[in-house]
């Protein structure tokens, strides 16, 4: 046990002032330790190649740590590539490539190493950003017999990032958004859908625009004319009745098809049920969940006229089976959409580095859950722990490895993988063997002047290996001078 000799004054100069200490264990850059990466590149890294493509990679560390990096599971020699560099001091790629971007589209990892050990970051895959094009080609104009649905097609070219999309109309001269309503909406594939179309759809063009996230590009498809005849209908009876009125037909589905499909969606993502029907009059839609009146909770927006539910963050209890009905004068017709939520995994408890003196104990805890429940595997220095060199001290049992009398042996930074089919979680965590003297990072000498009747915290940050036993900042009485 240590006891601390801290140089502390605090002066309180008024009485009834509440006093907080927090004091934490931390560990300052002075003292050896192997590596921890501070910055990294997203897992999914969108790059436009006519610029220099950054791949991020910091790490801290004494001594500081030295870089490499893994391109698709191998060693990458980033000396041997004139178009890559790595930044000083750091492992940021630069990467500017003059000739074939194509080759760069890979998976990367990076590794940062010192005499202690080896910390890796996430695997980060490198997408290049291409401009979607629509194909120039030249559509056919649609010709229509009113009444009858419709759905005009927007496809907005593949790409990493999905466009939002929206539709124009143009009736010389203007340009104008496609008015939504019950009948005609956008579902949500950027598909234009007619419940029928009426003579007045005649009028206009229309045309689908996609803003692409990366840069704001706004791409426009090439235009469709729609042409709407008058209905068999309205032909035979226009002498007759003089108005455009169609045929009542009963409604079928446009968007989903059949009666039934499924939906997965992630926990946390977005969940979007939609249902849109044809028919004359427009059918009318309503929801069920579970075969109950569906409850509309703050999480969750009805939108686009019924057709559309969404929900942002998708959760749990989201599970079920929604039911929607197109219902006109005619029938009605119902489809049920069975939504199921998985879970990418993600954190209970992500391990800590140990900073342990000789001869001491202490576990790393790698604590993690998922839909499926995620498997965790753990590596030391990037290696599996199965293959590297076995030690009597240490144990893993599943999310937890303990460690019992260390030695500087253990040293190391020790990676733990949870993962299920819907992705990874990676951490890093050191252990770090040493014996320190204890020490106090801050305050040092402080003269601590406090507001009268304010509330305030001051930080103890101390260090040593042992843990060294706090004495100074618990039980301080106000109006004391103190001296310890
Ligand atoms: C973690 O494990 C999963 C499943 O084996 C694997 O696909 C993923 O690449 C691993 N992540 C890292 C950073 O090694
Ligand atoms: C087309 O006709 C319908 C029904 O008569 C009307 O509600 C709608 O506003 C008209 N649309 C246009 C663009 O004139």
């Amino acid at each position: 046990m240590y006891l601390l000799s801290v140089d502390v004054f605090a002066r309180v100069l008024f009485s009834c002032i509440d006093f907080f200490w927090s004091d934490f264990i931390s560990l300052p850059a002075a003292v050896r330790q192997p590596p921890t990466i501070t910055k990294q590149s997203m897992k999914d890294h969108v790059v436009d190649p006519k610029e220099t493509m950054v791949i991020e990679c910091e790490a801290k560390g004494n001594p500081h740590p030295i870089f490499s990096w893994r391109r698709n599971g191998k060693y990458f020699n980033v000396a041997r590539d004139s178009q890559a560099s790595m930044r000083r001091r750091s492992g940021t790629l630069d990467i500017y490539a003059r000739t074939n971007p194509e080759q760069y589209e890979a998976e990367y990892q990076c590794i940062a190493s010192n005499e202690y050990g080896s910390a890796y970051s996430n695997k980060i895959r490198l997408q290049l950003y291409r401009p979607p094009v629509w194909p120039r080609e030249v559509l056919e104009p649609v010709v229509i017999s009113a009444g009858l649905p419709l759905v005009l097609s927007c496809d907005p070219p593949p790409g990493p990032l999905r466009p939002e999309t929206y539709w124009m109309s143009s009736s010389f001269p203007t340009m104008r958004a496609v008015r939504q309503d019950r009948r005609v909406s956008m579902g949500v594939n950027g598909d234009l859908y007619f419940s029928n179309v009426l003579f007045n759809d005649s009028v206009a063009d229309f045309c689908c625009n996609a803003r692409f996230p990366f840069k704001n590009v706004i791409q426009q498809k090439m235009p469709v004319v729609v042409k709407v005849l008058p209905s068999e209908y309205e032909s035979k009876c226009l002498p007759l009745i003089r108005s455009h009125t169609v045929a009542e037909a009963a409604p079928t589905w446009l968007s989903p098809t059949g009666s039934s499909s499924s939906t997965l969606v992630l926990l946390g993502e977005e969940l979007l049920l939609e249902c849109i029907a044809a028919g004359v009059p427009t059918p009318h839609i309503t929801w069920t969940k579970d075969g109950e009146a569906l409850v509309v909770t703050p999480r969750m927006k009805i939108k686009n006229f019924n057709k559309l539910i969404q929900i942002q963050k998708a959760s749990f209890e989201d599970t079920g089976d929604y039911t929607c009905t197109a219902t006109n004068r005619i029938s009605y017709i119902e489809h049920t959409i069975t939504v199921r939520v998985k879970a990418a995994p993600f954190w209970l408890e992500k391990p800590d580095n140990l900073i342990l003196a000789p001869e001491e104990s202490g576990r790393l805890v790698c604590r993690s859950d998922g839909a499926p429940r995620p498997t965790v595997s753990w590596f030391i220095n990037g290696e599996p722990i199965e293959t590297a060199t076995p030690m009597p001290n240490r144990q893993v049992s599943g999310d937890m490895i303990t460690f019992r009398s260390v030695t500087t042996e253990n040293n190391a930074v020790y990676q733990c993988n949870a993962s299920n089919e819907f992705g990874y979680l990676l951490a890093n965590a050191f252990v770090n063997v040493l014996h320190a003297t204890p020490r106090i990072l801050w305050p040092r000498n402080e003269f601590v002047k406090v507001v009268e009747g304010s509330r305030t915290f001051l930080d103890c940050r101390y260090f040593g290996s042992p843990v060294p036993e706090l004495r100074c900042c618990n039980h301080w009485r106000v109006g004391e001078l103190m001296t310890l």
